[in-house]
């Protein structure tokens, strides 16, 4: 038989749709396991501005994973198989970089091996890419470089910090075992000959337990609970309150940040809508953090930061965590907005502002909070208002206990004194 000829001009075919969404899918599962080992992991850490700042940065990873699993079900259509079928090395590789040993392991690993990998493998995607064929892939991935070499640039300062407190050997021995396994198993891409052996210094450190205290900055002052135990009576103590209040909603990211690590077979749209959650609330933490810098307090040493109410449910597992967040969050957005009004009405523009925009965001936790419970209680609504109501009770019985166990001090002291300063301050005519 001979061969028909065929015409020969234009670009040669470099990659099929087939291979295309191979790599797509293998980037896919390499950004929502890396935001997921962040998440996992940010309950242990204890660095204050790794723990604010990071929430963002896994948002940001939860935006590309959707573009890049979208696009895979297009190209696939009507194949939904997305989120199984993965390569085992790769889940294995990926599901390693939570056994870190410290807030610079981890951001070793993900960071200075993992992000670093998936830019060169955007690059390489990118290169041989059909601009017209797969230009629905070119238009989001060609930010997708600059995009996480911005979160590198951003992590830098940070990293050399948390590097000068540990061990730099050791830093170094994990940071270079990671580089090993990756390159063992082909990259993040894979390659036809793969060993995939598991280094030693891997291997051997044990699974990841998150823990039940969420973990704060060494250089904060012990507490056992966040809000004053006295009511406010003038307004600027129910600002400085507020502040607090505002500060403290850092353990409202550590939840449903953690969720997404324990919680491994959800479907897409949880891990979606919990890095969003978890980014919310870092903000209306940093919101009431600015505000209460601007008036003079530290935090952690002036006023207290510590998951209170984490710590009172944890014991019965992450679900009842969450279940308070949501009990909580179910009066936030008409709480919130009456907060605005009234700070508005006082003068106090900055908290009103943020008060605004955070009510915004509480009426889609309480989306959120709704339609996961729900889905973890197989859809059992009267079980979802009873976890509410006994979560609420067993908060109420806890924080009864740690009032009597502890008077505030010495933050009580340092806020009154802080106040009074504020205010002589402003009977003198200073700003
Ligand atoms: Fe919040
Ligand atoms: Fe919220």
């Amino acid at each position: 038989m001979t061969q028909e000829r065929a015409l020969v001009m234009g670009l040669p075919g470099k990659r099929t749709v087939e291979e295309a969404s191979e790599w797509v899918k293998r980037l896919y599962v390499t950004e929502r396991e890396l935001m997921r080992t962040l998440g996992g992991y940010h309950v242990h850490i204890a660095n204050w501005e790794l723990k604010k700042r990071l929430p963002r940065h896994i948002w940001q990873d939860s935006l590309r994973a959707n573009a890049l699993r979208s696009r895979v079900l297009e190209m696939r259509y009507p194949r939904r198989d997305v989120d199984t079928g993965h390569d085992p090395l790769l889940s294995a590789f990926l599901s390693s970089l939570i056994r870190c040993g410290n807030d610079a392991e981890l951001i070793a690993g993900v960071y200075y091996v993992a992000k670093e990998a998936l830019i060169e493998a955007y690059e390489a995607y990118l290169r041989d890419a059909d601009p017209l064929d797969d230009a629905p892939t070119i238009e989001f991935m060609k930010r997708y470089p600059a995009d996480l070499r911005e979160q590198l640039a951003e992590m830098t300062p940070l990293y050399e910090r948390l590097a000068s407190g540990v061990d730099r050997e050791a830093l170094a021995a994990w940071r270079g075992s990671v580089a090993a396994y990756l390159r063992g198993i082909g990259g993040l891409l894979g390659g036809k000959e793969q060993a995939g052996a598991v280094p030693a210094a891997i291997a051997t450190r044990p699974a990841y337990v998150p823990p039940l205290v969420p973990r704060r900055d060494p250089s904060f002052v012990p507490a056992a609970y966040h809000m004053p135990p006295k009511a406010p009576e003038r307004f600027i103590e129910r600002q400085v309150w507020q502040g607090i209040n505002h500060v403290n909603e850092i353990w409202a990211a550590e939840i449903p940040l953690l969720t997404m690590w324990q919680w491994d077979n959800m479907p897409w749209e949880f891990y979606l809508d919990s890095a969003r959650w978890g980014f919310d609330e870092s903000r209306h933490c940093m919101m009431g953090e600015e505000r209460l810098k601007a008036w003079g307090f530290e935090a952690g040493v002036d006023y207290p930061v510590v998951a209170d109410h984490y710590i009172s449910m944890s014991g019965h597992g992450e679900l009842y965590v969450l279940a308070l967040l949501h009990a909580f969050e179910t009066n936030g957005p008409s709480w919130k907005s009456g907060l605005k009004a009234d700070f508005e009405a006082a003068g106090d523009t900055a908290s009103s502002q943020d008060f605004d925009y955070d009510w915004a965001d509480e009426s889609i936790h309480l989306a959120y909070g709704h339609k996961w419970l729900l889905h973890r209680l197989n859809g059992d609504i009267d079980e979802l208002e009873d976890l509410k109501l006994e979560t609420r009770r067993l908060w109420l019985e806890w924080i009864g206990k740690k009032h009597q166990e502890w008077d505030y001090e010495p933050f009580l002291e340092r806020i009154q004194a802080k106040i009074a300063a504020l205010e002589s301050g402003r009977e003198a005519g200073e700003p």
